[in-house]
């Protein structure tokens, strides 16, 4: 067995772990709902409790790799070419209300490229996962992105960033501009679940500003395997740090990259 798939494997343990403790907690955290800073950037009992679990399980497998978590931070090697980046609950604004649109994302970093990611949907029993080289599957099964070729005949996805009452910086423009292009645009509230929608073929392409390592580490890998392309909104390498992400089926990759530019031109990208 190869170690991406030894890395693959034990991002699946955790991932499924995590999952029920979602599905234990759904419903139960009303108690134990904050605001993190932001109005409408909360946290619950379970971010924290699937956090826990995850991190138990990488721990006691990888002592060695470095690991950044949305709710405690960077922990362990900080000097190791491993790094391990765990949303616990994407979605956590639908997951408080019971909306059923939510995640565990575990993705591997190697050298600061992704190379494993593991997205799992617990209320609907799906699991996506990815490692370099090994392809993409849906509850085990490969799976492609879509054929669609022409933005007027796309379904997108995007996000809002907790931040968009502070910056005029905020999606707003580039959402209304593509709802007019396209067929929709859709906003899921699960950013690994955007991007695990366009590996899957369920939307053409995904855009958002303002997202963090652990939010797309593992679905970046799962757009690749699956046939996709992820850039910055420019089309060039994507800049994690930068926030932006552009991930499409490929095919309409050039004129989605093409209409965002068009947008906000002045933009650093
Ligand atoms: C959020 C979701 C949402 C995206 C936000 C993220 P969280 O993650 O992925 O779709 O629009 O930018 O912060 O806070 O629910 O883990
Ligand atoms: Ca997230
Ligand atoms: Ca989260
Ligand atoms: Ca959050």
């Amino acid at each position: 067995m190869t170690n991406l798939q030894i890395f693959l494997d034990i991002a699946t343990e955790a991932a499924l772990a995590a999952g029920v403790i979602l599905q234990d907690y759904l419903g139960k955290v009303e108690d134990a709902i904050t605001e993190k800073g932001r109005p409408g950037d909360l946290v619950t009992a379970a971010d924290k409790a699937s956090e826990k679990v995850i991190l138990e399980i990488l721990n006691r497998h990888f002592p060695q790799h470095s690991i950044l978590a949305e709710e405690s931070g960077k922990l362990g090697n900080q000097a190791s070419e491993y790094l391990w980046a765990i949303d616990p609950l994407d979605g956590t604004t639908n997951y408080a209300h019971q909306y059923p649109c939510f995640a565990v994302s575990i993705g591997l970093f190697i050298q600061g490229v992704p190379q494993v990611g593991v997205i799992y949907d617990p209320f609907h029993n799906e699991l996506f996962r990815a490692a370099a080289g090994l392809g993409a599957t849906r509850n085990r099964r490969p799976i492609k992105v879509s054929k669609t070729a022409e933005l007027s005949k796309s379904l997108l996805t995007s996000g809002f960033a907790y931040d968009r009452r502070e910056t005029s910086d905020n999606n707003y423009a580039e959402f209304c501009h593509l709802t007019h292009l396209t067929q929709g645009v859709r906003r899921g509230g699960s950013a690994s679940l955007d991007l695990a929608y366009v590996a899957c073929g369920r939307v053409d392409g995904y855009w958002e500003r303002g997202i963090a390592p652990w939010d797309v580490a593992a679905g970046i890998i799962l757009v690749q395997e699956a046939g996709g392309i992820v850039t910055a909104y420019n089309g060039s390498d994507l800049q994690i740090d930068s926030g932006k992400i552009l991930a499409t089926n490929g095919y309409i990759h050039n004129i989605l990259s093409q209409e965002l530019m068009q947008v906000r031109p002045l933009s650093a990208w």
